[in-house]
């Protein structure tokens, strides 16, 4: 290094220093309570809500709340009635009634008659460090979308018509989210890095006619093919036809003449616009497959204006969005995070985004960082797993640039250990920030349960209180709502936020057990929960078969399946490991149909044939041959014994009603349990 790179390198460290010491002070410190944070006059003053009683006024009159917060959006017609439940069936409720209204009309038109079209909707960063950000504004996004849903009505898709997308962090994945809104459509999106396999299950239940996908990406460097799965997951399909996106042009890719269109053939002479159609509010806007705890993924319905409110307001309120902010959601949108808070609840409020491409490491673990100093993020939202990785990294990469821009930091996917919690805090906020844990599903929509920046208090591990208009409780496994400070399954309390599923698509009685049954009345969210300190609520994570991986959902059925299929398998068993980055990783016991064919290449194999059948998140930790595992007398796997031998649980609880009790012997020397926790 010469001399005067040395210089620069010194001054730039300077600049960093200062300006993350100019930085303001968004939270202050509790006098009494260590780690207990408050919002500092500086955020108060620019919080959209403040002042606490709020959550009073809003709970006093809940539908009221619901119906002003509806009223900020533009409805074509409005609704003749704010809320509806069938009194005998809690899970038939409506929002909005009779009114009429386009998601896509509010996330552009609302912002361009308003002035606003030239203000940046989203800076796209590519992966690759030689492209350059392309900035989009709201007209520029507009007319693109308007030309897509154009080019589909062309194809014949209607209202109501399911469209799959699977795409990866590109400008034209919101395009195509927007475009769908436009038409009336139905999105179905899946995560791009799933596998062909999983695009098929999902358009055959959708019964989609459509499928949005891309030639390829970019994943740590290397252009990956998108298409080739692609084309796995429309074979057998009703889809007719498939619009690809050339993302690259490193990346050749078999054609199917006829069904097969290029993105940028089949817009170019289309209209840059488009006239919504404006749906009845509980018209369904999209469908997103997420882990249940049987072996199929279920295809959770959301609604429009009900879905639209929810996002609109959680997003400005709890990220605080204002027209100089750069809010930066890391999630992909092949994940309801996505959706809502890297689509909807952003475009709606007329907020300027980041959308980024690539993985979190490439070309090094500075990235990130980097974006925040180069974008000035003033909104960082991500999830726990992400931050233990940076953890882990160390402390040097976010050190070398200047984060002061941060106002506030959001966490959402799993529940934040308290270490991850204050590194957070501390080192990428530099205690200035506030950190909104932000609590909530695939099928809440949006966030349900969080601590609005400019209220309070922020607490390490603790999620916060109900939102705004949104009655949570406890309960307890007879039914009875849970005494304050003992945990309990948490529940949601009619009215139902306007964010809610609205269904299974094509299975009511799955919708009704999974979510109905357990408690009368109420919405069970197969967590657990306890109150804390202030009212606050701590969600300690699922009750039910469901594994968070890397704030991933998987179900351990679903995994059983997949690796069930493999031919040599006879049967398994797969339970989450704690671990210190992923939060859990799956642990399959796996019995062979033949005992002498296990090795450490079917092992290999079986995490391949994961791979295929699920993607690469789903992959496996460990892998144990096995020749039994405990099962009930009615011959259900018993999970619980096999968490507890992969947790080394000093008690492993009854095992005499077992089946098959001799086998927990055994598979204590498997997996070297020793009971010391
Ligand atoms: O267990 C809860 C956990 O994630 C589950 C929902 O997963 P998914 O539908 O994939 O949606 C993730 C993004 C919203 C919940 O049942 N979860 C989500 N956020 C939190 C959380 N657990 C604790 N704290 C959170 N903030």
């Amino acid at each position: 290094m010469s001399a005067v790179s040395i210089i620069a390198t010194l001054i730039k460290l300077l600049e960093v220093r200062v300006s993350m010491s100019n930085g303001v002070k968004w939270v202050t410190e509790d006098p009494e309570k260590k780690n207990v944070f408050w919002p500092s006059e500086e955020m108060k003053k620019k919080a959209w809500v403040s002042d606490p009683n709020v959550y009073e006024e809003a709970m006093k009159d809940q539908e009221g709340y619901w119906a002003k917060v509806a009223g900020e959006l533009h409805w074509d017609k409005k609704w003749d009635k704010v809320y509806e439940q069938n009194p005998d069936k809690p899970w038939e409720f409506k929002w909005f009634l009779g009114g009429k209204i386009n998601a896509a009309y509010n996330c552009l038109d609302r912002h361009i008659e308003a002035g606003k079209g030239d203000k940046v909707a989203f800076v796209w960063v590519p992966e690759p460090v030689d492209e350059k950000p392309v900035e989009v504004t709201y007209a520029e996004l507009n007319k693109e979308v308007n030309k897509l849903a154009n080019a589909m009505k062309k194809l014949g898709i209607k209202k109501g018509d399911r469209v799959g997308i699977y795409l990866p962090m590109i400008p034209e994945m919101v395009a195509s989210l927007l475009a769908c809104a436009r038409i009336g459509a139905v999105h179905n999106v899946v995560f791009s890095a799933f596998s062909g396999e999983s695009v098929k299950d999902r358009m055959e239940d959708a019964e989609a006619k459509l499928l949005i996908t891309a030639n390829g990406y970019f994943r740590r460097g290397k252009p990956l093919d998108l298409k080739k799965n692609a084309d796995v997951g429309v074979e057998g399909t009703p889809i007719e036809n498939v619009i690809v996106v050339e993302r690259t042009k490193e990346i050749e890719v078999n054609w199917n003449e006829g069904k097969d269109h290029w993105y940028h053939e089949i817009i170019e002479n289309e209209s840059g616009e488009c006239e919504s159609e404006f749906v009845e509010s509980n018209d369904m806007l999209f469908m997103l497959y997420t882990s249940g705890t049987t072996g199929k993924p279920k295809g959770i319905v959301h609604d429009t204006g009900g879905y639209l409110t929810q996002a609109y307001i959680t997003a400005k309120n709890n990220f605080n969005l204002h027209d100089d902010d750069m809010f930066w959601c890391t999630a992909d949108v092949g994940w309801i995070t996505g959706h809502t808070y890297g689509c909807y609840g952003p475009l709606s409020v007329g907020a300027t985004q980041l959308v980024f491409e690539g993985a979190p490491n490439y070309p090094d673990m500075g990235r990130w960082w980097q974006v925040v100093q180069d974008h000035k993020v003033t909104v960082l939202y991500t999830a726990p797993t992400a931050i233990r990785m940076f953890i882990k990294a160390g402390d040097e990469w976010p050190k070398k640039y200047d984060m002061s821009s941060l106002r506030i930091l959001g966490s959402v996917g799993e529940p934040i250990d308290e270490e991850a919690w204050l590194w957070y805090f501390r080192t990428i906020g530099g205690s200035r920030c506030p950190v909104i844990d932000t609590y909530w599903q695939t099928e809440t929509g949006a966030h349900v349960i969080n601590t609005l920046p400019g209220v309070g208090p922020f607490v390490p591990t603790v999620a916060g209180r109900g939102f705004l208009g949104i009655n949570f409780s406890l309960y307890e496994e007879a039914g009875n709502e849970a005494e304050p400070g003992v945990p309990g399954f948490l529940a949601m309390k009619p009215p139902f936020s306007p964010g809610m599923l609205r269904g299974i698509y094509k299975n009511e009685q799955k919708f009704i057990d999974t979510y109905w049954s357990r408690f009368k009345g109420v919405y069970d969210t197969s967590d657990g929960a306890r109150f804390t300190d202030y009212d606050l609520i701590r969600v300690t994570g699922r009750v039910d078969d469901v594994m968070k991986v890397a704030g991933h959902r998987l179900s351990t059925g679903e995994l059983e399946n997949a690796i069930n299929e493999h031919e040599l398998v006879r049967e398994s068993a797969v339970v989450p490991r704690p671990d210190k980055i992923k939060g859990e990783v799956p642990i399959v016991f796996a019995l062979l149909r033949d005992a002498s064919k296990a090795s450490d290449d079917l092992k290999t194999e079986i995490v391949k044939h994961v791979d295929k059948m699920i993607g690469p998140t789903a992959r496996p930790a460990e892998i144990y041959f096995v020749e039994d595992v405990p099962k009930t007398r009615s011959g259900k796997i018993m999970r619980r014994i096999l968490r507890g031998l992969i947790k080394n649980e000093p008690n492993l609880g009854n095992t005499t009603t077992l089946l098959n009790p001799e086998c927990v012997e055994h598979l204590k020397e498997v997996v070297g349990y020793t009971g010391g926790g």
